[in-house]
């Protein structure tokens, strides 16, 4: 089967390539907020922005019912820029982080966000600030699985949570500081896989076991997996909900009063629904290979070059496409860097790809890219972030428009002599 894509979400991929420029995010509102369906049965859905932030991706979500995480003061400041309360029961906004820094440790005190903390030291910062306030953990159980080694956020080597041997005694610090440990956290990896998101199940039992019955709620984290390969099966979130649901529930035996159950994926609920559309501005032949060259590179979508990760591809014929031959080609973009290349394996192996005969102007979709996309852009290279498009109901809205040079220098100075 050629892979061709013509449209997206009902739209022309031509119409918006020429409307909106290359390179362009486009997102199908409709996908993610069948995602957030999908979780359902969890009680709170909480979203963790990292994914894709821009502010009517957040907007979306909130109407969708789920709440947010936030990493940053940015990512605070964005969900309170979405209609994200700062206060509420469960709380809107979680600041989920390893630490502070200066502007997030203001933003969590004045704006009264909910923080989750990721080391002793957080308890402490907060805790001399707004004692008497109710806080969360977020655990590391001793062990974490990822897509690759950089996702993988649990075990010795990774720098995330409060190591599982030291619950009592950060117990013992919030206690001292008169603040509540009212939940618990376990996120162990992105792109996990469903026999190692069950062993977080054992390992938050066995933590919250040991937190005590203070705790109100816990939460599964992220990391629920996004179909990108054909021959990735999707997960069953009815049966990931059942594995949670029996833990909460000797939990709740145990602690004798209910205890809420979260879910807090970033990929999962965006993944799919992203788009990037690129315009091929060569196809070069280098000995026996022949690459595609774009406008888009590692400076607006850099999981391959960073993590080897596979994004599925099609071409936007001009025509109908039909009659086309395929060939095994390398994608690449415009950057003076040898690794922009869209086809690569992790260790920065390049591969090919088996895609329809194309021409120059014409367009190639990457697909998949609705999380960890824009997010992970850069300015390298001067090149300017790309435009992001949201498409709702059938009509597409420009939800950020394509920077400029003036936005790329914005704030430089050259010294007056
Ligand atoms: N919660 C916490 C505490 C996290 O650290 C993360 C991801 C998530 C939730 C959401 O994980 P998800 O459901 O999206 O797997 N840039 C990488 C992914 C890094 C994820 C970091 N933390 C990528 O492109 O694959």
């Amino acid at each position: 089967m050629p892979s061709f894509r013509s449209e997206i979400a009902g739209v022309s991929v031509v119409e918006l390539a020429r409307r909106f420029g290359t390179p362009t995010f486009v997102y199908d509102a409709a996908a993610v907020r069948r995602r957030i369906a999908d979780l359902a049965a969890f009680d709170t859905v909480r979203y963790a922005q990292k994914a894709c932030s821009n502010l009517a991706v957040l907007d979306l979500v909130r109407r969708g019912g789920a709440l947010v995480d936030a990493v940053s003061a940015g990512e605070i400041r964005r969900a309170l820029a979405a209609g994200f309360p700062p206060v509420g029961d469960p709380p809107p906004i979680v600041y989920t982080a390893d630490v502070f820094d200066a502007e997030s440790l203001e933003l969590c005190v004045d704006r009264e966000i909910h923080v989750n903390c990721g080391s002793p030291e957080m308890i402490d910062q907060l805790g001399a600030r707004a004692p008497g306030r109710g806080i969360t953990l977020r655990i590391n159980p001793g062990f974490g699985h990822g897509e690759s080694r950089k996702t993988n956020t649990g075990g010795e080597q990774s720098k995330h949570g409060i190591w599982h041997g030291q619950i009592d005694e950060c117990l013992d610090r919030a206690e001292r500081l008169r603040l509540s440990i009212d939940g618990l956290h376990i996120h162990v990896g992105s792109g996990v896989d469903m026999e190692h998101l069950s062993r977080v199940c054992g390992a938050m039992e066995r933590a919250a076991a040991e937190a005590g019955p203070t705790l109100r709620y816990i939460s599964a984290g992220g990391g629920l997996p996004a179909v990108y390969r054909p021959t990735d099966s999707p997960v069953d979130p009815a049966a990931y909900f059942t594995l949670w649901d029996a833990a909460r529930k000797r939990l709740e035996q145990r602690f004798g009063h209910p205890l809420r159950l979260e879910i807090e994926p970033g990929r999962y609920l965006t993944a799919e629904s992203g788009y990037l559309i690129a315009e091929i501005r060569a196809v070069k032949r280098q000995g026996q290979n022949t690459f595609y060259l774009l406008d888009a590179g590692f400076n607006n979508l850099a999981r391959p070059i960073l993590y080897g990760s596979y994004h599925p591809m099609s071409i936007a014929p001009a025509d109908d496409g039909a009659g086309r031959g395929e060939q095994e080609v390398i994608v690449g973009g415009p950057l003076c860097e040898s690794g922009d290349i869209f086809t690569q394996e992790e260790g920065g192996f390049v591969s090919t790809r088996r895609l329809p005969e194309a021409k120059v102007g014409e367009y190639l979709v990457i697909e998949c890219v609705g999380a960890y996309g824009f997010v992970m852009g850069s300015n390298y290279n001067s090149k300017p972030l790309a435009a992001e498009v949201l498409i709702d109901a059938g009509r597409p809205h420009l939800v950020r428009r394509r920077q400029t040079f003036e936005d790329l220098i914005r704030g430089e100075e050259i010294p007056k002599p």
